[in-house]
């Protein structure tokens, strides 16, 4: 155990995570020595992940995804990280998913990544008692063409583990108007989206997602707080944020904890709910986001509860599902 806090054992929800980004160090090392893959360059001298900024973080992500290759290694991969996650009071995690990492958007290789990881989670909910369901994502770097493929993949499997589309990856590449093919896709086969936005390129591109994309979350969208009519469009039109706090202050997004817009853009009507986004890469968990967020800004039982409540209500599961996690 790497922590414990007083808020291990509540119940939380977390609606933003990278399954890859949830990798522990030690296991992707370990998935290196048994494929003879060197990339010891990845690792600080205390077996951590080493970067330096947000660009260098997305090579030494890619660099550990080399790693992950069959099914099977996804199979393991999300066992793992629910084991862990369930740890610290996590009920209900979303992940994003990624053909580009599991197949490269070959469709038939795609639905068994899918399978597997939908093999593993049900093994982990019987164990652990966490119930996980998967997001798919294009990788905005990889360049919109590619996120066509990876839409019909989330269209294709759209349904029980799969439940929502989005976009993650370096955010200041094209802008959201060049990705709305593949969002039109997914929107078309009935699936529910989310894209991450206002992590790093402001208020701006919050409100070219908002208004290109159609999506129902944003991820982080932190940068929305230097528009205020945007922060009232938000919380009028009830589009959640997901914000991952630790993330935005280990990648510098934000100054240090005490600058996170987090406190205002809630007591400005928005829906914020709090996930971790890569657990190990940013040294987080969500005992340690609750812990923070206890120490800098007060928050209670009553504030925990209140982002519980919004993620249960955003979480793209059928109702069943939400009825029984909740
Ligand atoms: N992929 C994994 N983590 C990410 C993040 N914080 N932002 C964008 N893409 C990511
Ligand atoms: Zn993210």
């Amino acid at each position: 155990e790497r922590y414990t806090t007083m808020f291990q054992t509540l119940p939380k929800i977390e609606l933003h995570t990278h399954l890859e980004g949830c990798a522990p160090p030690s296991f992707i090392q370990q998935l290196a020595s048994e494929k003879n893959i060197d990339i010891a360059k990845i690792f600080a001298a205390d077996g951590g992940y080493a970067f330096e900024n947000f660009d260098h973080f997305l090579q030494v992500y890619e660099a550990a995804c080399t790693t992950l290759q069959t099914p099977e290694d996804f199979r393991r991969l999300t066992f793992a990280v629910l084991e862990e996650t369930a740890k610290h009071g996590v009920v209900y995690m979303e992940t994003f998913v990624s053909p580009d990492f599991c197949g490269g958007g070959d469709l038939v290789a795609w639905r068994d990544y899918v399978a597997a990881m939908e093999d593993a989670a049900t093994e982990a909910e019987m164990r652990f008692g966490i119930t996980l369901r998967g997001i798919v994502t294009g990788i905005r770097h990889f360049g919109h063409e590619s996120c066509i493929p990876a839409a019909h993949c989330a269209a294709d499997t759209f349904g029980s583990f799969i439940t929502g589309y989005g976009m993650a990856g370096g955010e200041m590449v094209g802008r959201p108007a060049d990705y709305t093919r593949s969002f039109d896709i997914a929107r078309d086969a009935g699936m529910p989206l989310t894209c991450h936005a206002g992590e790093w390129g402001g208020a701006a591109m919050v409100a070219e997602t908002i208004k290109h994309l159609k999506v129902a979350r944003i991820g982080h969208g932190i940068g929305a707080i230097d528009d205020p009519a945007l922060v009232q469009h938000i919380a009028e039109t009830g589009i959640v944020l997901e914000v991952c706090p630790g993330s935005n202050v280990v990648l510098n997004a934000v100054s240090g904890w005490d600058a996170h817009p987090i406190v205002k853009l809630r007591d400005a009507g928005v829906k914020v709910t709090v996930s971790t986004d890569d657990p190990p890469f940013f040294h987080t968990t969500m005992s340690y986001e609750y812990e923070m967020l206890s120490k800098t800004f007060g928050w209670t039982q009553a504030d925990f509860d209140a982002v519980t409540e919004t993620a249960l209500n955003a979480a793209f599961c059928d109702d069943q599902t939400r009825q029984r996690v909740a």
